[in-house]
């Protein structure tokens, strides 16, 4: 089956084209291609995601992220096309609401043969909901062009998939997961454990009462005066301190001042998590304080990532032992995170010898279309097609109740 699947929730433009085989048991992916536009630098200006900005640059961006693809597939081939009036105006009222993305994909449709693909497939939330309309709407129009089945993904359900999903860039495979299997959801938007019992059937275990982890990192990072996205930017002079700790030598400035931040719920009964309080410890040593030095910053860099790192193992680890999960899947952009990833290789190894940790290729960590592709191959092989006439964008959809 070839996949063709489009991501635009968040801040990322991406369609990846997949040719997948296999069952739930065991499923190979062969990516023919994959194309990517973050548009991180355009939203570091208003240090976070503004989310009209982000539906206007999904809008510029589809059709040649889709050209881009497509030819890395081998699969565009420029033709002369005949577009049905119906089809032609159907289209254009789909992408009305999208400007420059009708003509554009007119354009794009006259002139191309439609895509030897077997099914479009479209990340239908969680997400930023002006985001995910400009996708659904591209997706639409490309199933009544091309005359394909569209599958509606839910773009957690790709985080987990990326996180099973081994191999390497071109050659994914998702073979014999051991159920029951625990998944840690952590993104801008989620912090959730999330328990698959049965393939792609999930139950809550435990969720953010508040901030999600990825936001907590952005705000603190904010606070700190470092750039949009802040995850990325605490790791690096977090890790950089580590690496000077290890070495056993000091600082060239004066030592860093070492600061104490909470660890939220890490003894409360559940598996609940809660990141707002640390976010206001961070705030409140802050303006107890005149400008922190950049070893200062380094210091509380690397203390908030030791918090959120402690409070994560330490509830996924609760989850683990109450569900008797044999596998532990890490998904979402945080699990990009180095200490975190250390964290839980070494928490697993020392407390869990019999669940396979699934942490995602570096790569397939933060959003992509590839994500979605492997999840839409498992939704299409149940026949869970979407109503064309009907998806719609769900900003809050849910993995499980
Ligand atoms: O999954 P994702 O790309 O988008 C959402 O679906 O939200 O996650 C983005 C989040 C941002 O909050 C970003 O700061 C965080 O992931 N992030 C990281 C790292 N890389 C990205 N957080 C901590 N450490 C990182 N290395
Ligand atoms: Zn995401």
């Amino acid at each position: 089956m070839r996949i063709l699947a489009i991501e635009t929730s968040c801040d990322e433009t991406a369609i990846a084209i997949v040719e997948a085989e296999g069952n739930e048991r065991a499923a190979r992916f062969r990516v023919l291609g994959n194309a990517l536009l973050s548009q991180v630098d355009i939203h570091k200006e208003y240090g976070g995601v503004f989310p009209a900005l982000a539906k206007r640059e999904h809008a510029k961006n589809l059709i040649p992220i889709l050209a881009a693809a497509l030819e890395e597939a081998e699969l565009l081939h420029e033709d002369a096309q005949n577009l049905r009036t119906e089809t032609h105006d159907a289209i254009a009222k789909l992408l009305e609401r999208e400007p420059g993305l009708d003509e554009a994909t007119l354009a794009f449709l006259k002139e191309s043969e439609p895509a030897a693909v077997d099914c479009i497939a479209v990340t239908a939330g969680p997400g930023l909901e002006p985001a995910l309309w400009v996708g659904i709407n591209f997706a639409k129009a490309l199933t009544l062009a091309w005359g394909k089945p569209l599958v509606a993904v839910n773009h957690m359900e790709g985080h987990i998939m990326a996180a099973l999903a081994k191999g390497s860039e071109r050659e994914l495979e998702i073979a014999n997961v051991t159920l029951p299997a625990l998944a840690l959801l952590v993104s801008g938007g989620h912090t959730e454990l999330v328990l698959m019992r049965a393939f792609l059937s999930y139950a809550l275990v435990g969720r953010t009462r508040d901030d999600a982890v990825g936001e907590a990192f952005d705000k603190v990072a904010r606070m700190l005066e470092l750039p949009y996205p802040g995850g990325p930017e605490i790791s690096k002079r977090a890790e950089a301190l580590r690496a000077l700790s290890v070495q056993g030598r000091t600082l060239n400035t004066a030592r860093p001042a070492p600061f104490t931040l909470p660890r939220p719920m890490l003894h409360e009964n559940s598996c609940d998590f809660s990141f707002a309080g640390l976010k206001t410890a961070v705030r409140n040593l802050l303006k107890a304080r005149d400008d922190l030095s950049e070893d200062e910053k380094g210091a509380l860099a690397r203390e908030f990532e030791d918090a959120v790192a402690d409070v994560l193992w330490k509830k996924t680890s609760r989850a683990l032992r109450e569900t008797g999960a044999k596998t532990l899947a890490i998904g979402g952009g945080v699990s990009a995170n180095v200490h975190l990833r250390r964290v839980f290789r070494e928490g697993i190894a020392a407390e869990f010898n019999d669940v396979t940790l699934a942490i995602p290729a570096q790569a397939l960590t933060t959003d992509n279309a590839l994500m979605i592709a492997l999840a839409a191959f498992y939704r299409a092989k149940r026949d869970e097609l979407a109503n064309p006439a009907t998806l719609s964008a769900n900003g809050n959809l849910a993995l499980a109740p």
